[in-house]
């Protein structure tokens, strides 16, 4: 008999197979999420629909759990999700695969960087679920590699992503070879009116779910604030903010793969657990770097939007963006990898003047509530490094060693006097490096900010009497032209 005694009626009442239920009590989920109630029904009538709710809050499981009750008992491939990067198309994978393993469920995986023959052959072996990036699946099916491939329901996962630039055209390709009356779904943290627009002429009849605040897309569990500092101090201010906040686990965001690879190395010279990660390391590589950065190996992953949609490791406490993203919904997906599954999660950017034109479009189009904070001190971290070496010396257990240690120190040395050394030895570990002073204070940064609002305000009224009109379609385009780079698929 399975054991449903964990999980509530909430679960229990969409009437999924035992077998489903069994990999929901084992995953530990006990309620449904918001998503979850609202998408699911809609997902076992065999609508096509639209689901956008905040990052982390449980969309694979909301598409997962009613496609793969559907399509437990089918031959074939039944389900097909669709991930921009390779990551992500692995992780959805392994969380549908134990969801779904009591069902009988079995996964493919199919992206660039790895063997066409093992994947061809998994699917043919009859994997239910298959989770692809769109350059090898469109490379299967155009090359017809696949025999009888025709999945009945279809997911885009990170739609808005997935129906951008970058991705477009591949995925009207990956449509043109798929079942015409197959149910679609699109999910995402952020659904851009132009993409909500395409993806009424992609479905069939959608029902639209959202459950994202209109005036705050981010995750309510992420404290967001941002730093004003002068470019030449980014590298010293993150150091500082990392030793200050002491992150259990941090990813820091940076806008090129070369920042990555250049940011990496210093940090790992200073003597952290970093590393990097971007699209043009070989695919061992990033195998490596996440599975290290999940089991806790290292605790700071350096890396580009690559790491920006739907990653879900467990204890990200500090999200960093060194560079600010230029795309809104960038910055939404980057901190939403922290504050999941109701944990709550700090995001933390870092601005020079330049770039006060986007933090105040993120602020305005996503709404996201972030807070200007300045740079702790040397003298600062120092106190702040004392009060919790104080803390950790009350708390510490004696070993054995330790009375050896003082027997063997002799009579001439008194006790408060080892203690003294003993202390001052270990603050000889802790010191902060760096300018005692980094980067703006509150009322500088503020006063900066007002000067640059004010100039931005005269400049586009007088614009606007130039052009008789306002400019907002220029600035769009230029902000599309600049943003080139981290929309694109070579991340
Ligand atoms: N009902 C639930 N109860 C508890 N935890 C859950 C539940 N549903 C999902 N989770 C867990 O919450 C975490 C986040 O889920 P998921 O990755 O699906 O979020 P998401 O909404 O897709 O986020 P993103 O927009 O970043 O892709 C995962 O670790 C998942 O296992
Ligand atoms: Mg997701």
């Amino acid at each position: 008999m399975q054991d449903n005694s964990t999980i509530k009626s909430e679960f229990l009442d969409f009437g999924f197979g035992s077998e489903i239920n069994k990999g929901i009590t084992n995953a530990g989920f006990k309620v449904p999420s918001p998503i979850q109630k609202s998408a699911i029904p809609i997902i076992i009538e065999g609508r096509d629909l639209v689901a956008q709710a905040n990052t982390g809050t449980g969309k694979t499981a909301a598409f997962g759990l009613p496609s793969m009750d559907k399509i437990a008992n089918q031959k074939g491939t039944g389900l097909l999700v669709i991930t921009p990067t390779r990551e992500l198309a692995s992780q959805v994978a392994d969380e549908l695969y134990n969801l779904g393993k009591y069902a009988g469920i079995r996964t493919a995986t199919v992206y660039g960087g790895s063997s066409y023959t093992r994947q061809i052959s998994l699917i043919e072996k009859g994997a239910q679920v298959v989770v692809a990036t769109p350059g090898r699946l469109k490379d299967l099916l155009s090359g017809n590699k696949l025999r009888d491939f025709s999945p009945k329901i279809v997911v885009l996962d990170e739609a808005d992503e997935m129906l951008d630039m970058g991705f477009l055209e591949d995925i009207k390709d990956i449509f043109s070879y798929l079942p015409k009356d197959r149910q679609t779904i699109l999910c995402s943290a952020t659904m851009p009116k132009p993409i909500r627009i395409l993806a009424d002429k992609i479905l069939k009849h959608p029902e639209t779910v959202s459950i994202v605040d209109k005036n705050d897309a981010t995750n309510k569990d992420i404290h967001q604030s941002y730093y004003v500092i002068e470019e030449r101090e980014r590298t010293d201010a993150l150091v500082r903010l990392i030793d200050h906040n002491n992150p259990k686990k941090a990813i820091i965001f940076c806008r090129m793969k070369i920042e990555v690879d250049r940011l990496a190395d210093t940090l790992i010279s200073k003597g952290y657990s970093a590393k990097g990660l971007h699209g043009d390391m070989d695919q061992r590589a990033r195998d490596e770097v996440i599975k290290n950065f999940r089991n806790s190996k290292i605790n700071i992953l350096v890396a580009t939007d690559v790491a920006a949609r739907g990653l879900d490791v467990k204890d990200v406490s500090h999200v960093i963006n060194y560079h600010i993203p230029f795309d809104p919904e960038s910055y939404v997906h980057r901190v939403g990898r922290t504050g999941r599954a109701g944990q709550k999660g700090e995001a933390i950017t870092l601005i020079a003047p330049m770039e006060f034109k986007e933090l105040l479009r993120i602020q305005k189009t996503m709404g996201a509530p972030i807070s200007l904070e300045s740079i702790p001190s040397s003298f600062d971290l120092k106190e702040k490094e004392l009060i919790s070496l104080a803390n950790e010396i009350s708390k510490a257990k004696i070993k054995g060693e330790a009375s050896k240690i003082i027997s063997s120190l002799g009579i001439e040395i008194d006790s408060s006097e080892i203690a003294l050394k003993a202390i001052s030895l270990l603050l000889s570990k802790h010191s902060a490096t760096g300018p005692e002073h980094i980067g703006f204070s509150q009322k500088e940064a503020k006063k900066l900010l007002e000067r640059f609002q004010n100039s931005s305000q005269r400049s586009s009224n007088s614009r606007g009497k130039r052009n008789g009109r306002s400019s907002g379609r220029s600035n769009d385009r230029n902000r599309r032209n600049r943003s080139g780079g981290s929309r694109s698929r070579r991340k």
